[in-house]
């Protein structure tokens, strides 16, 4: 039967996953207080709707590095996509193109992104975590270029690998996990914004910094000559105690002003979230945790329907506040309130110990 809601699509992933693997998707770094702020975050913001304007024709569809995505939304970087589903990076490509918006694919997952790139041709961007030096990392990207990747995103929030003490505590070592607990993830700690210039210096494909929070470093990559500005707390994964990722957007979107696009994501569930998301400025949201539950729901097939509710779900929202363009989006749609529920990762969906 074909899922019908989103709450459907998590309550079979719960059925589907193991503690271990639950945990590794749903969990964040130590207090997990980062991971609860972007839901809190989220929640802290209510529509102020508008009405009597004509909604007959909603539309949806943005553009980004040069694609067109049907509805403002990209797949995050998700490491060891395979424990959810066994073609992992390659299941997510297939989703991606089949409805129509644009993969970010994480570069520790498997198969590896060569791979991934023959087994589903289409535009996507390979997100690079450093694991060599400056000729290894030369070499990816030249790699990355030849398999016809459309952008690269460098994830800058991932200096040290973080403690996740839901896997820690079961002495469960992820996939990417153990990459990252090896040497060669050391290299991350190097990362900064000289590899940036080399990056830009060296090579034509677009690049996207992942991980901004403070509109300095926005500001700086805009200067730099980045293509693309990503805002996010890797979902509450890397430094506990940060901002939600919705309130560290404003000031990010207005040091942008307008010069390039802006991504975000951290906690974006629904589709009235990634709503909030473009009026304060978004371009598009990125899905991460939500990436990883459809596919442990049903692989492909349940990501393509969990972007189809998302789609639905963005298309009322819009209707309701009396928005027929995403350019039409602003800030004065939304005002803040004190949330109704106590904030977790699952929160936007109330529904899930429910007898349905
Ligand atoms: C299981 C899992 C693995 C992730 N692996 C990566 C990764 O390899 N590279 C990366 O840049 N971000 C990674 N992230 C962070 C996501 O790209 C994204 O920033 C985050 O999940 C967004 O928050 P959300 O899960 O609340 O949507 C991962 C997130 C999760 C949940």
């Amino acid at each position: 039967m074909k899922f019908a809601t989103l709450h459907d699509i998590v309550k079979r992933a719960r059925q589907n996953l193991d503690r271990n693997h639950w945990d590794y998707l749903i969990g964040g770094a130590d207090s997990e207080s980062a991971l609860k702020r972007n839901r809190y975050g989220l929640d802290s913001w209510v529509y102020r709707p508008r009405i009597l304007n004509d909604v007959s024709g909603v539309q949806l569809s943005t553009e980004l590095l040069g694609s067109r995505l049907r509805i403002p939304v990209v797949l995050a970087p998700i490491g060891s996509l395979q424990v959810f589903e066994a073609d992992g990076g390659t299941t997510a490509a297939r989703a991606a193109e089949a409805f129509g918006v644009l993969q970010i694919l994480s570069s520790v997952c498997t198969p590896d992104f060569e791979a991934v790139a023959r087994a589903a041709p289409g535009p996507r961007i390979y997100q690079l975590y450093l694991m060599g030096d400056e000729a290894w990392m030369d070499d990816v990207i030249d790699r990355a270029l030849a398999a016809g990747y459309t952008g690269l995103c460098l994830t800058a929030d991932t200096q040290t690998y973080s403690r996740r003490e839901r896997d820690i505590l079961k002495r469960y070592v992820p996939p990417s996990g153990s990459r990252a607990g090896g040497s060669d993830f050391g290299y991350q700690a190097s990362l900064t914004w000289e590899t940036v210039a080399h990056i830009k210096e060296r090579f034509e494909i677009p690049l996207i910094i992942k991980g901004v929070n403070a509109a300095e470093d926005a500001a700086r990559c805009v200067e730099m000559g980045v293509d693309v500005v990503y805002v996010s707390n890797h979902g509450g994964r890397q430094l506990d105690h940060t901002r939600a990722c919705i309130d560290a957007l404003p000031e990010v979107a207005a040091a942008v002003d307008g010069r390039v696009p802006v991504l975000v994501d951290g906690g974006f569930m629904r589709g009235a979230d990634v709503v909030k998301a473009l009026c304060l400025g978004a371009t598009a949201v990125g899905l991460g945790r939500l990436e990883g539950l459809a596919m442990a729901a049903g692989g492909a097939d349940a990501l393509v329907r969990a972007l189809e509710i998302l789609e639905h779900e963005i298309r009322i929202t819009l209707a309701l506040l009396g928005i027929s363009r995403l350019a039409d989006l602003h800030a004065g749609l939304l005002e803040r309130a004190v949330p109704l529920t106590t904030p977790h990762a699952l929160s936007a969906f109330p529904l899930l110990d429910e007898d349905y």
